[in-house]
């Protein structure tokens, strides 16, 4: 059986997973595929490392030049993570004209281009189906199972934290800070969490999706992002009593028949964004509960479709990474490195849409003072902003002086939405900032 060699940069969660599962289930890849993958050799920060998968010495190095560069060495696993040395770690397997398996979504946020560039021009390959969602094989869904849709809608469960939060947040009647620290105690947050809760982990994941989907890169300063760290449990049970369960959600949306920004390409239009949303309960990524992910997918010739999934860990991103080398192996068996590429641009480059001047609908939460006369003077803003509400409701509670108002607002501009909230927090009656949250039907 031909035999491909692997070197590996890291031996961590990611890297410990790979080593284990290559162990494992290393003999049933290589009978699927036809290629056995030896792995030759780790490069690691430090021998003494406390790892939660044991590595035989003899394996490790701490030069990872040694590993890229090595001419036994014919595929590399980036694995260590970070934007500054795993770029230079994948360029030089590139240019050596080795085909990369990378878990690093940050990396391909900010560098994908750059690297997608490298690999072309030096005929070889990138992997990263570990970089988004973990276990679930979405990158591989979009580039090849929905090769023949356009990717009308694609909406994201992609960071395990924040879903893990919210679900306790709901289930318990938690307030944000009790939760996040649980999470911390329970090694499902990191002790600085502000990747994960301000939304940037999941901008990072649904900006590759946006791109892979549309064909056009979509750079993070083009993403929208608000993350759950000022959500209050006032609003998850508000949400849950107009039927709605809130989500941090990527949201990528073909706009068909908007006018686009002047000189910004020819194709479609996609508003590409990541934010806490309503969602309907009746809809199955309300169940996306605890640290699992969920992509939904609806193309044009297949319609709606759900990925569901560990989105982060040890064995489901080792299981992402296994699937990769597989693909690469094959390559380098058959000599078709670029049969599929890494990123195709499509003809007519799209753009993303500011997100002024995206259109939704809200739920908006005030704390008004409780007398007669509050309602008319909140809607005469609205009315002259044609702003329309769909519905008024007034729990019960109350916040010292002043009682919570909810607002569920009609599709407006997110533009025209600031700015009445800013008339709104300046009312005299208004005790508190307006809280606004996005709402999707996903219909
Ligand atoms: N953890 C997950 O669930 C998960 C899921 C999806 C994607 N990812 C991505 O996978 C990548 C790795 O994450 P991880 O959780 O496995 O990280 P990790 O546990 O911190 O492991 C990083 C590994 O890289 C090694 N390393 C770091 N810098 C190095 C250098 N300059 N030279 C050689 N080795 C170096 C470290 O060595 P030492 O062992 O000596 O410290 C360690 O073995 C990241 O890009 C991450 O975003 C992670």
């Amino acid at each position: 059986m031909q035999q491909v060699n692997l070197g590996m940069i890291g031996g961590g969660t990611v890297g410990g997973g790979v080593f284990k599962a290559l162990r494992h289930n290393g003999a049933l890849l290589a009978s699927r595929i036809g290629v056995r993958l030896e792995l030759r050799k780790i490069a690691v920060k430090a021998f003494d490392e406390p790892r939660s998968v044991p590595i035989p010495e003899a394996l490790l190095t701490t030069d990872w030049r040694t590993v890229v560069l090595d001419p036994q060495v014919q595929l590399v696993a980036e694995l260590a993570g970070g934007t500054t040395v795993a770029r230079e770690i994948i360029l030089t397997a590139l240019r050596a004209g080795k085909p990369v398996v990378t878990a690093n979504k940050a990396l391909l946020s900010a560098h994908g281009e750059e690297l997608f560039a490298a690999a072309s021009a030096a005929g070889t390959n990138l992997y990263y189906e570990a970089s988004v969602a973990g276990g679930i094989p979405i990158i591989k869904a979009l580039r090849e199972g929905f090769v023949g849709n356009r990717i009308e809608r694609l909406y994201g469960i992609v960071n395990g934290t924040c879903n893990y939060i919210l679900t306790r947040m709901k289930r318990e009647g938690a307030e944000f800070a009790d939760m996040l620290a649980e999470a911390q105690r329970l090694g499902y947050a990191e002790a600085e969490p502000s990747l994960d809760i301000d939304g940037h982990d999941s901008l990072h994941k649904i900006g590759i999706l946006a791109s892979l989907a549309h064909g056009f890169w979509v750079s993070p300063r083009h993403i929208h992002v608000e993350g759950i760290r000022g959500l209050s449990q006032w609003d998850i049970q508000f949400a849950a009593q107009l039927g709605y369960t809130i989500k941090l959600l990527g949201v990528v949306k073909r706009l068909d028949g908007l006018a686009r920004p002047a000189a910004r390409g020819s194709g479609p239009l996609v508003q590409v964004a990541v934010y806490p949303a309503l969602i309907p309960n009746t809809h199955v990524l309300a169940s996306v509960n605890d640290a699992f992910n969920a992509v939904f997918v609806r193309g044009d010739v297949v319609g709606d479709t759900l990925f569901y999934g560990r989105g982060a860990g040890q064995d489901p991103t080792a299981s992402a990474v296994l699937s990769d080398l597989a693909d690469a192996a094959l390559d380098l068996k058959h000599g078709t490195p670029s049969r599929v590429p890494p990123f195709v641009p499509h003809e007519r480059a799209g753009a993303a849409l500011p997100i002024a001047q995206a259109v939704s609908r809200y739920y908006v939460r005030l704390s008004v003072v409780d007398r007669p006369g509050v309602l008319a003077q909140i809607a005469a803003i609205l009315g002259r902003a044609k702003i329309g509400i769909s519905s008024v409701f007034q729990p019960e509670g109350h916040e010292g002086e002043s009682v919570p108002l909810i607002l569920m607002i009609h599709d407006a501009p997110n533009a025209a939405m600031a700015k009445a909230l800013g008339q709104m927090g300046r009312l005299r009656v208004v005790k508190a900032p307006p809280v606004m949250l996005r709402v999707e039907q996903l219909e």
